[in-house]
């Protein structure tokens, strides 16, 4: 149904640039940065983790294609680290969401994982993100710790 094609140089930087923008606002309405150093902060950690971009040892950007004639359809990020592998980042693109595209991307993703050495996948997920959360229960996922927060009164 999907077909995981290694990302090309000409898709990276864009999406990069893309990630660092959502995952910096993600984490300063998380309360973990303030908008300030939101985006600088974001860029640290993604070029800690991606220091020869696409070359990176142990890192594989995937574009997700699918569809007749086959396009781009979303992109996955999959590491494996000495814990296991782990889902960095998964994305399909508005017009080609709920067609199963990111499910059979997160199987596809399992057999690469394990051919590299990992025994389980892990990923990170906001607890506001209903519909991520959905997709990973039901691909049989489970929560191994969670973080809480509530807003202080005046
Ligand atoms: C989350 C995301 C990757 C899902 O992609 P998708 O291709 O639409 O997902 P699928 O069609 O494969 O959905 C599979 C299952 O996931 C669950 N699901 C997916 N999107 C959902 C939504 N918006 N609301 C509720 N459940 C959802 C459902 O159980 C769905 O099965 P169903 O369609 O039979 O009900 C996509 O919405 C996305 O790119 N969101 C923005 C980026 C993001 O949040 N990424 C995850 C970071 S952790």
């Amino acid at each position: 149904m999907v077909r995981l094609a290694p990302m090309e140089e000409t898709e990276y930087r864009p999406y990069i640039e893309r990630l660092i923008r959502t995952y910096a606002a993600d984490h300063v309405r998380a309360g973990r940065w303030t908008p300030a150093e939101g985006e600088g902060e974001a860029r640290k950690e993604v070029e800690r983790l991606l220091p020869q971009g696409l070359a990176t040892p142990n890192q594989f950007l995937f574009s997700i294609l699918a569809g007749e004639p086959e396009s781009v359809v979303g992109r996955a990020w999959l590491a494996v680290e000495p814990r296991g592998g782990f889902v960095y980042d998964l994305e399909v693109d508005p017009p080609h969401r709920r067609r199963g595209y990111a499910e059979a991307a997160m199987r596809a993703l399992e057999p690469i994982a394990r051919a590299r050495g990992a025994d389980r996948l892990g990923l990170h997920v906001f607890g506001d993100n209903v519909g991520a959360r959905g997709l990973y229960r039901k691909l049989g996922y489970s929560e191994t710790h969670v973080i809480m927060s509530k807003p202080l009164p005046e």
